[in-house]
């Protein structure tokens, strides 16, 4: 479905990316891990248009997207929830997911994928006159997902949805995302918090400073001593967070 293959991004004279390369197939959930700053968010920034790529190309479903505009790309059906939800906060629940849709001409659709994110997401429907920006974290993140899904996209782009939540509500985002994924939604999830992810995707890939350094099943990265080390609970991982400190 996604295809980018020696992709370098940069941002003014700083390389991000340096040669990336990486294959989404339809259906699956695909994770990307990594530290702060290994160029994560740049990666789902490249595929959906907000920076261009000075090198390499992206295909999506076979036809070239490394040079379209970012609205051509929404329309072809890829779907980006950013890093820190960045809802409107001063928008009611209700307005949020209409901005969502804004794509969509036909104000029945509207409302009947809003019934739909209502029914993935109850909570949404009990808040939905309310300010978006005074929920809770988790229930901003259930918006900023919903939000996405209001295209009906054919491939969705998280990233980090885990950030800044408390660990209970970490768990239901992640229980979110692997419901959505079962449903059929074909996903490329960024994130730190390594455990969760692998433990729901299909296939990951680990990034540091702007390239792959390795990629596998779940079972293949954790034969790999590095990940462990760096990871999953051994060596120099962070026990309290969770989340790689190297
Ligand atoms: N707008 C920008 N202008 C200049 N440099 C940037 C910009 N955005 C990101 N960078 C740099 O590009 C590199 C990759 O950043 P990116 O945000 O993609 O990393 P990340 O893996 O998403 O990190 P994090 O986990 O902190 O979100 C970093 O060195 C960062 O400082
Ligand atoms: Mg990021």
């Amino acid at each position: 479905m996604l295809k980018m293959i020696g992709v370098e991004t940069f941002y003014g004279k700083i390389k991000a990316l340096h040669g990336v390369s990486l294959e989404v197939l339809e259906g699956q959930l695909v994770c990307i891990l990594g530290a702060n700053g290994a160029g994560k968010s740049t990666i789902l920034k490249t595929i959906t248009g907000l920076v261009e790529p000075e090198y390499g190309t992206i295909h999506f479903n076979g036809q070239r997207i490394d040079r379209m505009d970012a609205e051509d790309i929404i329309k072809l059906g890829i779907g980006h929830v950013p890093e820190w939800r960045r809802i409107f906060a001063e928008l009611t629940v209700k307005e949020n997911l209409q901005m969502g849709g804004f794509l969509l001409k036909e104000k029945d659709l509207i409302h009947e994928r809003m019934v739909e994110a209502f029914h993935h997401f109850p909570i949404l429907e009990k808040r939905k006159d309310q300010q978006a920006g005074k929920m809770s974290g988790g229930e901003q993140q259930m918006l900023a997902i919903s939000r996405a899904l209001m295209l009906k996209p054919k491939l969705l782009l998280l990233d980090e949805p885990s950030l800044g939540l408390s660990p209970l509500l970490v768990q239901d985002i992640f229980a979110t995302i692997k419901e959505l994924h079962k449903a059929g939604t074909t996903i490329l999830l960024v994130e730190q918090n390594v455990n969760h992810a692998l433990k729901i995707a299909d296939y990951g890939y680990v990034l540091t400073t702007g390239k792959i350094f390795l990629s596998g099943t779940y079972e293949e990265l954790l034969d790999e001593e590095k990940v462990r080390e760096q990871y999953l609970g051994e060596g120099k991982y962070n026990r309290r967070a969770k989340v790689w400190s190297g």
